[in-house]
């Protein structure tokens, strides 16, 4: 037998088969079952609490929707998909369950505060998941970046040799980036923190209900302020979907370079076997597949965001059935995003930096082009003036096939009368490094003292 609608009184015909199952989200949004639980638990305490609950029907609901939980908990609870959605088939089971007192639980409340307050709840746990493996990438970039501190590789713009730079110097840049990462999941949480139940449809409720009792058994800050706002807005779950979508773009990056750097032409890196994959035809590979879909799967955080902007951008105030569609793109940036982060944090902790093979490559492509044409402005050249000599002696270098170290110094004075013998000491990638002692620079030095901070920091 067809299952009554909760909302069925006003209709004399069931509905479409079809339309149930276009319209349901009970196949998704049961992952909320924890959080509608907890609010409704809440909510049922304070109804008992004004009043407009007795104390033993409060004492029932309570009862009921902890039992409700725990066949939840067990894989126990048949969900069905007439009964829609979440809220439904949690509501229409506790008044299975326990009888007339379940049917009050509903009162001076809407399912779009409800469904506001069960992502609200759910974002908060999730953030503060994200933000604690965001916390554990890093620390892992900070131990690797101590570790190896004595590895040069070249850093390069345009995917050209440009400067020398300290492996160490390279990991860092990533935990800046994730460092803000985290504060902008941090930020985000406190907008998330605000409590929308007591809005009702849309337009409040006429029952003398305590919102800020709600707020205050759930943990919330605050309570929202307008209730249209507090049941048509989703910019809580965009704001959350953007923090997600720049992080993903932060290590797909690095996951560009680490692909480039384990290839056979770069070789500076040696990723963990248990990380990479083999071809089924070609014997000899070991690809880094891993690395490939975290770049991959930052197009869905991108695309996760994109969704939930279209699907909000038209909707005319308030609740509107699209936001039905925010659920999905959440879930998915939010299980992607945390694999991601998990495999990536276990991957870099597994790299083998080759400290041999970085320090050749860093030495070659006339890297120390930069600090020759510094040196001349030193001896008081001016810089434009330096620039072309050195480009001239680059050149040079490239069409003899020479090393500007095996270039002896009567040979150099002829693109420079002020190259002294001293000009030796600055051409090795050590000194390009180390040479670099400005706040914020690749010095040895200065890296250490950044990682100092940031260990004393984290104490
Ligand atoms: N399943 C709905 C959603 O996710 C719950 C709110 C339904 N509200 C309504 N007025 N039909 O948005």
């Amino acid at each position: 037998m067809k299952k009554k609608k909760p909302w069925g009184g006003r209709f004399s015909k069931p509905t479409e088969k079809t339309v149930e199952e276009f319209t349901e989200s009970i196949s998704f949004d049961r992952r909320l079952y924890k959080y509608d639980i907890e609010g409704s638990i809440a909510h049922a305490r304070m109804l008992g609490k004004i009043g407009i609950l007795k104390k033993n029907e409060a004492v029932a609901i309570v009862k009921g929707l902890e039992g409700i939980r725990k066949e939840m908990d067990d894989g126990r609870f048949s969900f069905s998909v007439e009964l829609e959605d979440i809220h439904m088939n949690i509501e229409k089971r506790l008044i299975d369950k326990i009888g007339p007192a379940g049917a009050k639980l509903h009162t001076a409340r809407s399912r779009n505060d409800q469904v506001a307050l069960d992502i609200r709840l759910y974002l908060r746990d999730v953030i503060k998941e994200i933000i604690g493996c965001t916390s554990e990438f890093k620390s892992v970039l900070v131990d690797k970046a101590r570790a190896d501190i004595a590895v040069i590789i070249p850093g390069y713009t345009h995917l050209q040799p440009a400067q020398p730079v300290l492996f160490s110097h390279y990991l860092l840049a990533y935990w800046e980036m994730l460092e803000r990462d985290r504060e902008r999941f941090t930020d985000c949480l406190k907008r998330v923190n605000t409590m929308p139940l007591g809005s009702g449809a849309i337009a409040g409720t006429s029952f003398p209900v305590d919102r800020e009792y709600v707020a205050l058994l759930l943990g919330f800050d605050r309570i929202t302020k307008n209730s249209m706002d507090a049941v048509s807005d989703r910019d809580f779950i965009i704001e959350f979907l953007s923090a997600c979508a720049i992080l993903g773009m932060h290590l797909s990056r690095l996951s560009e370079d680490l692909i480039i750097w384990s290839s056979q032409e770069f070789g500076f890196i040696e990723l963990p076997d248990a990380f990479c994959t083999g071809s089924s035809m070609m014997p000899q590979k070991k690809n880094p597949d891993v690395l490939e879909l975290v770049r991959g799967k930052t197009g869905r955080l991108y695309g996760n965001l994109l969704s939930l902007l279209t699907t909000m951008k038209g909707l005319p105030l308030t609740y509107n059935r699209d936001m039905q569609e925010d659920k999905e793109p959440l879930f998915d940036s939010v299980d992607t995003l945390t694999s991601i982060l998990r495999l990536l944090t276990e991957l870099i902790s597994g790299i083998i930096v080759k400290k041999e093979a970085a320090s050749t490559a860093a030495s070659q492509g006339y890297m120390w082009a930069t600090d020759v044409a510094d040196y001349l402005v030193e001896k008081g050249v001016p810089f434009r003036t330096a620039h072309e000599i050195t480009g001239k002696l680059v050149g040079y270098c490239i069409q003899s096939g020479k090393g500007i170290k095996d270039i002896e110094i009567s040979w150099l004075k002829r693109f420079s009368d002020r190259f002294e013998k001293d000009i030796y000491d600055i051409i090795t990638p050590e000194a390009g490094v180390n040479m670099r002692r400005v706040a914020g620079g690749t010095a040895t030095e200065m890296v250490l003292k950044r990682i100092r901070e940031i260990e004393e920091d984290d104490l």
